[in-house]
């Protein structure tokens, strides 16, 4: 299983005071050195965390995969175009929220998500879509040409009791392996931290993992290189 490391949260710091530090783009070439897969950030409308100038300089800079998250809306489809990141992976987005709250509801959106992944195919821009692991999203999501989708694994991750984090972890697993059966790549991600990927792991169809929260929150304790390389050691890479 392949991972990427999400620096959004050293922006959250940044942004904090509206000053320069911490750098995500630092973050991320550091990560990079300690062996990381790829790196993502989430450019939001609003840029409360990433802002365009961290995007591009990224492009400019990591030597891995740069995953883009964003909301399917023309003005940031007209940026990835332009920065062109190894993946575009879209999800749902509203002012209001903290994090992304959940996966996108690619039935109900089934037109203007086939038109926003046609523009980025033709960017030669491999899409993914971040969908609960619920069959007729991720039919959906192959139906309207999705190269990859992105299972949303907070449901599991802030599960109040062990019977709900088996039954998520369950219900992950069926989803995973009924989307590579019908050729969709498989990333997972949201709320995965040191202690909640063992159980995670015994999934054997995800394709790589997208991790933010506590890699950064750990780095602050023990620097970059541990909390990185804690993560890496626990992730067996395929
Ligand atoms: N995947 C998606 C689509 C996300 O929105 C996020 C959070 O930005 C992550 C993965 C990473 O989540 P976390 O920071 O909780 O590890």
């Amino acid at each position: 299983m392949k991972f990427s490391l999400n620096v959004d949260h050293v922006a959250v710091l940044r942004n904090a005071r509206m000053e320069s530090q911490p750098d995500p783009v630092t973050y991320a070439l550091m990560a990079e050195q300690f062996g990381v897969d790829g790196i993502v950030v989430h450019l939001r409308e609003d840029r409360r965390h990433i802002t365009e100038r961290d995007v591009r300089l990224l492009r400019e800079l990591i030597t891995t995969k740069l995953d883009l998250e964003m909301a399917a809306v023309d003005e940031i489809v007209e940026i990835a175009c332009d920065v062109q990141p190894e993946l575009i992976t879209l999800v749902p987005e509203k002012r209001e929220e903290l994090t992304t709250e959940g996966g996108l509801n690619v039935l109900d959106n089934l037109e203007h998500l086939r038109d926003t992944i046609k523009t980025l195919h033709a960017a030669e821009i491999p899409v993914s879509l971040f969908v609960e692991p619920d069959i007729n999203h991720i039919d959906a999501s192959a139906d309207i040409e999705a190269d990859f989708i992105e299972i949303h694994t907070g449901v599991y991750a802030n599960a109040a009791s062990d019977d709900e984090m088996y039954d998520e972890l369950e219900a992950i697993r069926l989803a995973a392996r009924h989307a590579k059966k019908i050729g969709l790549g498989v990333n997972a991600g949201h709320g995965l931290n040191y202690t909640n990927i063992k159980d995670f792991l015994t999934i054997t169809d995800i394709d790589e993992v997208s991790i933010g929260q506590a890699v950064i929150a750990r780095s602050i304790f023990v620097g970059v290189e541990q909390a990185v390389k804690e993560m890496m050691n626990l992730i067996p890479s395929k």
